[in-house]
């Protein structure tokens, strides 16, 4: 047996132990907190829970008034604070932004990524955040965006949904979602579009990569940093995977680059308005640290934000879709408010809408948690000292669900918690809502994605009526996405 073998077997056994005995002691008034063992520190505790992180996060921070320490086993680099205070947030992501970039930790975890904006820091991070402004409010990219859209309700979603409801198939509305934003978000990106929203259903490159990728990082937080490092080199486990499908998309990304290179170069691309022709003709003298000519780098750029706009959008679709057939009243609702106000032009009118969809993000963000660190040592407000470089995760997730900050119904899924007494959208500040990120950093895309989610929702909710497979189960996949497991069977029917 190598020397994975043995750690795996280690590892097996602690999830044994944990099994067979409490690691869990309980606090006086029966909440549970972590066990800190000599050597092995709370990971015996932890190894039960992390399949089931999300719960088990607002467990923990809910009897810690918010924020708590993570000691993983000695030397392994797993320390962490995880935290849902809004005031901590607020610190760290506005008000000392300066101090908190994602810290050199975040970037090995998250390495697949290379120099993309959601990895990067500091002054290449300004530089991307504002070239990715310039394009992102060009009028001709939000023109992209909305045919794009268009385009794909009428010969992707559409005819797709019109075979299910007349073949009465079972569709995974989750797969059907992260088409339809991988082909939007290809056409947006790369000017490409991959088709894969179609009766078909080809098989998608992309998807295995990522989602294989997704859930690698996610377990690197609480693996001893030299084991994944090991799995890696050696390839095997998730680890091995996520390489063999990485390579396989670097390969066809890779084709992608060289061809629009020739197209550039015989004049056929300068009036497209995708970020991949934007980055290889980006102005080096106002972006210096950006490096048009390099392949590897703009493979890292188109890369981050079409996982950026894919997984995010097609994440909340689907949690909206599943708590709406829960909610039958609140789908009665946002029927209602397409019949008497809908304007094509005009999306803003939804009110009911978009407050269904901002509690659909506040209990499902489909980015669960954000991961800082410190470049000096601080004292954050809820009194916890941090050191540099230490890791701090922002548990997104569970800052959704304290009733400490939402009140005693803050499990429950009322969109109505988000309309004023005037009949408004009630604003909520950004670190208490989380889903869009805040601060310097609050996410790009906010307002296309809320376009396109609009869209796609009226779409489906004036043309079809779905149901939901009798028994199946819908939990969360252990990932740095919030994807359903089994993703969302369901079956459709036209409406008359
Ligand atoms: C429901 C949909 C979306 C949600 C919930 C969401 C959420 C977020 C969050 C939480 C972050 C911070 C990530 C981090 O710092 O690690 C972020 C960043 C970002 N998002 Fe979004 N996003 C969504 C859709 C989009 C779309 C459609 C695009 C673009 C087409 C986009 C572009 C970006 C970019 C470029 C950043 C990086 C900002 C920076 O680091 O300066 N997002 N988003």
């Amino acid at each position: 047996m190598g020397m994975i073998g043995l750690l795996e077997v280690f590892v097996a056994l602690l999830f044994f132990l944990e099994f067979k005995c409490s690691f869990l002691h309980k606090k006086s008034h029966g909440q549970p907190i972590l066990k800190n063992w000599p050597f092995l520190g709370m990971l015996p505790g932890m190894l039960a829970h992390i399949p089931r992180i999300f719960d088990f996060s607002v467990e923990v921070l809910e009897a810690t008034n918010l924020t708590f320490s993570f000691k993983g086993p000695w030397l392994s680099g797993t320390d962490m604070l995880f935290t849902a205070d809004p005031k901590n947030i607020h610190h760290i992501l506005s008000l000392n932004f300066r101090n908190y970039p994602k810290g050199p930790e975040a970037k090995k975890i998250f390495d697949a990524l290379g120099d993309g904006i959601l990895s990067a820091d500091m002054e290449l991070w300004e530089d991307l955040r504002k070239s990715n402004h310039v394009i992102f409010h060009h009028p001709d990219f939000l023109n992209l965006s909305l045919s794009s859209n268009i385009i794909k309700l009428k010969e992707g979603l559409v005819p797709f949904l019109d075979n299910a409801a007349h073949e009465k198939i079972v569709i995974d509305l989750q797969d059907v979602f992260k088409r339809f934003m991988f082909d939007t978000s290809s056409i947006l990106m790369t000017g490409d579009d991959p088709m894969s929203l179609s009766i078909e259903m080809p098989e998608v490159v992309f998807d295995e990569a990522v989602e294989t990728g997704e859930e690698a990082i996610y377990y690197r937080y609480f693996k001893p940093v030299i084991l994944w490092r090991l799995q890696s080199w050696l390839g095997t486990g998730l680890e091995g995977k996520m390489q063999t499908y990485l390579a396989a998309f670097n390969r066809r990304f890779a084709k992608i680059i060289s061809s629009r290179r020739e197209e550039i170069s015989r004049g056929e691309s300068k009036q497209s308005v995708d970020v991949l022709t934007y980055y290889m003709n980006v102005d080096t003298t106002k972006y210096k640290l950006l490096k048009p000519g390099n392949d590897t780098f703009i493979r890292d750029v188109v890369f981050s934000l079409l996982l950026a706009g894919r997984d995010t959008t097609s994440s909340a679709l689907t949690w909206f879709f599943w708590l709406l057939s829960k909610h039958p009243e609140v789908m009665t609702k946002i029927q209602h408010e397409i019949n008497t106000k809908y304007d094509p032009t005009d999306l803003e009118k939804l009110v009911y809408l978009h407050a269904a969809l901002s509690e659909t993000m506040r209990l499902y963000p489909p980015l669960p948690f954000n991961h800082k660190s410190p470049a000096k040592p601080d004292v954050l407000p809820s009194g916890h000292k941090v050191e540099a470089n230490s890791k701090i995760l922002i548990c997104i997730y569970a800052l959704g669900r304290m009733r400490s900050i939402w009140g005693e119904d803050a499990l429950d899924f009322k969109p109505e918690r988000w309309i004023s007494d005037s009949g408004d959208l009630r604003h909520e500040p950004s670190y208490k809502f989380m889903a869009f990120n805040a601060g310097p950093r609050a996410c790009l895309g906010k307002h296309l994605a809320l376009l396109q989610m609009k869209i796609v929702a009226v779409e489906i909710i004036q043309k079809y009526d779905f149901e939901v497979t009798k028994g199946h189960e819908i939990e969360p996949v252990p990932s740095v996405i919030l994807r359903i497991k089994h993703g969302l069977n369901v079956t459709v029917t036209k409406k008359t």
